[in-house]
């Protein structure tokens, strides 16, 4: 099923519904979000594929300044309504972020230069979630060049990698 039909299945705001009524969806935010700082002090994030934003906000409500992107304008129309603190484009912008967050929309993402180049070049690192296709340090070092990656969590649902620009 593609992230339009899942939308048009579930509802463009599915990921505020899950966040309200699903424990686990709300562990499995706690887990990502916790790869960052607690204070975003005015840090940049770009949040690539963030669909309907509930990551958004919960980086927004840190302090982060928030980028969020997708290519979708119904869930992208949801974030924007409920974090009105945080920028969103269905385009990645040509900019330098603090930090880079693809939570779970890289099977989509990993052949656009856009990403490349904000994960290549943010100043401090970026957070990348793989849920239902296996992608191994390796194939994040092949897409990243000159960044380490580290394996920072793994379970049966989900692996984030850590990966950071060489400098
Ligand atoms: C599984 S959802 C994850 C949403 C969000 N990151 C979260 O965890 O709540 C994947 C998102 O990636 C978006 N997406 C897919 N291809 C994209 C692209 N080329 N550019 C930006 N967003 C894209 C989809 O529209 C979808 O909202």
């Amino acid at each position: 099923m593609s992230r339009a039909e899942r939308y048009a299945m579930y509802g463009v705001d599915y990921h505020w519904n899950w966040w309200v009524s699903r424990t686990e969806y709300r562990q499995w935010i706690g887990r990502i979000l916790s790869e960052f700082p607690r204070e975003g002090s005015g840090a940049s994030v770009l949040d690539v594929g963030c669909g309907d934003g509930v990551v958004t906000s919960q980086l927004d409500a840190r302090g982060f300044e928030v980028y969020g992107v997708d290519i979708l304008e119904g869930p992208l129309e949801i974030a924007a309504a409920k974090v009105p603190n945080a920028t969103f484009s269905a385009q990645i912008p040509n900019q330098i972020f603090d930090y880079v967050l693809i939570n779970n929309s890289l099977p989509e993402l990993k052949d656009e230069p856009a990403l490349r180049e904000a994960i290549t070049t943010c100043r401090e690192y970026s957070v990348v979630t793989v849920t239902e296709y296996g992608f191994s340090s390796y194939d994040l070092q092949r897409m990243f060049k000159n960044c380490s990656v580290e394996l920072s969590f793994e379970d049966d649902d989900m692996q984030i990698y850590i990966v950071e620009p060489q400098r």
